[in-house]
């Protein structure tokens, strides 16, 4: 297994260099990515090259049986760079540079900088591409990192207006598909189009808005490509990667990922304000990187001591790493890389801690790393490469996630924290999921749930219709089917194209606060057990094939469904008319799981807190027992288990330590 660390030689004298890489090899690191913030350390003056400490420092690392991973350094234009192209910098919506002094300062339309870009992308192939102690390529690193996606710069409106004028063809289309008639937007040339910037009030045209996120995203994803033409022309035999952020969703990594060998994202559990983690979020996150490529994926930066930027986050505690990154590898994660080796002395991320302390002298986390690094190497085998088997799929979208965020329609909603509902429920009971591209092929799946469908793209809208019609099962759920893909509202009744599939029509309909909920029953007339609810949304239905699960138990529309079935094909179709809450969502999925056949991981019972989740390869699979509490955990084996990293076979009640986990290996039934 691919194990390893971020380093960055050149913020270390070049006489630590060995002493850094004789630790690493104690730790167990056999894979180190270097070089992605170091342009001004290749390049310090324009057209003045120097390699040699990259050389070198490649060197040093082969010497301890290290490979190198090499990061392109385009997310760090030099100041010598920026002084001669003062027209890189993005722009703010109200047209100001946002100007040297971070990283991320450029734009991805300067036609000049994609020029450069290639350029330096290209010596480095050159020289390194047949390196045999290189191993892979990542370009650039975390596209969209701090609000670095959307620039409203000159460069980017004429790119916009040629983007447009190559989705529409004329400009007619586009007045017609954004409905420009409206306020007097009616547009007579392409050059008069601006982007969505600064206005009287923070409302634009939901298809030019929409459009503008599009162009956007494609821009990351055009330039990307340049830097992967580059790298396959010249180093044609390294696979090449970027590190994705997992939730972040301005640019469609589903795209991107497109462009690339293999998927790695940045893993920062404690990058939060909460007291605790919640070790939700991690798992989701695995789980949408390995549906970027549907296959094992890299965690390229593993958090492994306190982030810290102008204050500190939370500091690991003791097994906390060791879990991290099992559970970055129950997931499917096949490498994983510590971010960073070393804490830094300088610089703004003085504060952001590593494996080592400031003073470089190995502590608890390098101690921690190391054991489970032996632990890993002496069992990975029997997984790497093989992953996925999960029975549910759920539909990650970014035109719905970018439409919403424009008009989130009901006050504080937002996509992901409504698509994370149906991922708690299936995390909870132990159901590992898929969460992958509205496109992805979905006939292995029993059960596919596609949160807010809005924007209704009439192949997937046929695609879930025929998976449902050959014996799939469905959820689908409010707004489903109330827009067009150009982000004009749906003219058939709703759910529009979803409405022989659901067998419903929504009658009315009416946005809930956050804080506001309806009690919903799962009997007609019963009182509403407690905490069952729906919120932020109410759908009045009128059922037309579909027969009601669950009833609204207030309101005036109390008694009308809030949950639906239909018969289709040979499959069924679930509709839910508002956002059940937690236990009301368990008591709906677990209905439909049980109809779909859905199943969870057998054969283990654990408390709350407890993740488990699975890896399968061949007639064999590894079962992943977490425990993220604080405190030990009962679990109860079915029957006996051989237990992977203390080589015995468990049976009956297993205790687990805080922090602990358990790896068990057994036959596929
Ligand atoms: C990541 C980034 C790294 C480093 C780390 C800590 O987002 O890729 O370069 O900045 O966070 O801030």
């Amino acid at each position: 297994m691919r194990y390893g660390v971020c380093y960055y030689p050149e913020q270390w004298p070049k006489a630590r260099w060995p002493i850094d890489a004789a630790l690493m090899r104690e730790a167990g690191v056999n894979v180190v990515r270097i070089a992605e913030f170091a342009w001004s350390k290749m390049e310090p003056r324009p057209g003045e090259f120097d390699w040699s400490w990259l050389d070198e420092i490649i060197g040093v690392l082969a010497a301890h049986g290290i490979q190198t991973v090499l990061g392109t350094p385009t997310a760090t234009p030099p100041k010598w760079l920026m002084d001669r192209h003062p027209d890189l910098y993005m722009r703010d919506e109200k047209g100001h540079a946002r100007g040297f002094g971070n990283r991320r300062h450029y734009c991805y339309n300067h036609a000049e900088y994609r020029r450069l870009s290639a350029d330096i992308v290209e010596r480095m192939a050159k020289r390194y591409g047949g390196h045999a102690h290189v191993t892979a390529w990542q370009i650039d690193n975390e596209f969209g990192c701090t609000d670095t996606i959307r620039c409203y710069c000159d460069n980017c409106r004429a790119a916009f207006q040629r983007w447009l004028k190559n989705k529409y063809g004329d400009i007619g289309t586009l007045n017609e598909a954004w409905g420009t008639v409206f306020w007097s937007h009616i547009y007579n040339e392409w050059e008069e189009i601006g982007l969505p910037a600064y206005t009287v009030f923070p409302m634009h045209n939901p298809g030019l808005h929409l459009d503008y996120m599009r162009f956007a995203s494609d821009s990351v994803a055009e330039y990307q490509q340049v830097q992967v033409d580059v790298l396959r022309r010249e180093s044609p035999d390294k696979p090449i990667t970027h590190n994705f952020m997992g939730y972040f969703a301005e640019v469609d990594a589903y795209k991107l990922a497109g462009q690339l060998d293999f998927a790695s994202w940045d893993n920062y559990p404690n990058l939060h304000f909460d007291e605790k983690a919640d070790p939700l979020n991690p798992a989701v996150q695995h789980d949408m990187t390995w549906g970027l490529k549907r296959q094992p994926f890299w965690v390229m930066e593993q958090q492994s001591g306190s982030p810290g930027g102008n204050f500190i986050f939370a500091m690991p505690k003791p097994g906390e790493l060791r879990r991290w990154t099992y559970q970055a590898v129950a997931h499917g994660a096949d490498a994983i890389l510590y971010f960073r080796w070393r804490t830094c002395l300088f610089g703004a991320e003085q504060y952001w801690h590593g494996l080592l302390p400031h003073d470089g002298i190995p502590g608890r986390r390098f101690e921690e790393a190391k054991r489970t690094g032996e632990e890993l190497q002496r069992l990975s085998g029997r997984w790497l490469g093989a992953g996925a088997v999960a029975e549910v799929a759920v539909l990650r979208s970014y035109d719905n996630e970018w439409a919403m965020d424009i008009q989130p329609q009901s006050f504080g909603h937002r996509y992901m924290a409504h698509l994370k509902t149906y991922c708690r429920y299936f995390y909870e009971r132990h159901i590992p999921v898929d969460i992958v591209a509205p496109d992805a092929p979905l006939g292995k799946y029993r059960l596919v749930v596609v949160p807010h469908d809005m924007l209704t793209d009439p192949a997937a809208a046929e695609a879930l219709y025929a998976y449902a019609s050959a014996g799939g099962t469905v959820v689908l759920d409010f707004r489903a089917g109330i827009k067009r893909p150009d982000n004009r509202m749906e003219e058939r009744t709703i759910p529009g194209a979803y409405r022989d599939l659901l067998g419903l029509r929504v009658a009315d309909y009416g946005s809930l606060r956050q804080a506001d909920a309806r009690a919903v029953t799962l009997e007609q007339g019963e009182r509403a057990p407690e905490g069952f609810a729906g919120r932020v949304w109410y759908d009045i239905l009128e059922l037309e094939g579909a027969e009601a699960i669950a009833w609204y138990g207030e309101d005036f529309f109390a008694g009308t469904p809030a949950a639906t079935r239909h018969a289709y094909g040979s499959g069924t179709a679930y509709y839910f008319a508002t956002e059940p809450t937690q236990v009301l969502m368990a008591a709906l999925m677990d209905r439909i799981c049980a109809h779909a056949g859905v199943k969870p991981i057998h054969g283990i019972s654990a408390p709350a807190g407890v993740e488990i989740a699975r890896r399968k390869n061949g007639d064999k699979e590894y079962v992943f027992v977490l425990n993220h509490n604080e405190q030990p955990a009962a679990l109860a084996l079915a029957e006996p288990l051989d237990e992977l990293i203390a080589g015995v076979k468990q049976a009956g009640e297993v205790w687990l330590e805080a922090n602990g986990v358990l790896v068990f290996e057994r036959a596929v039934r």
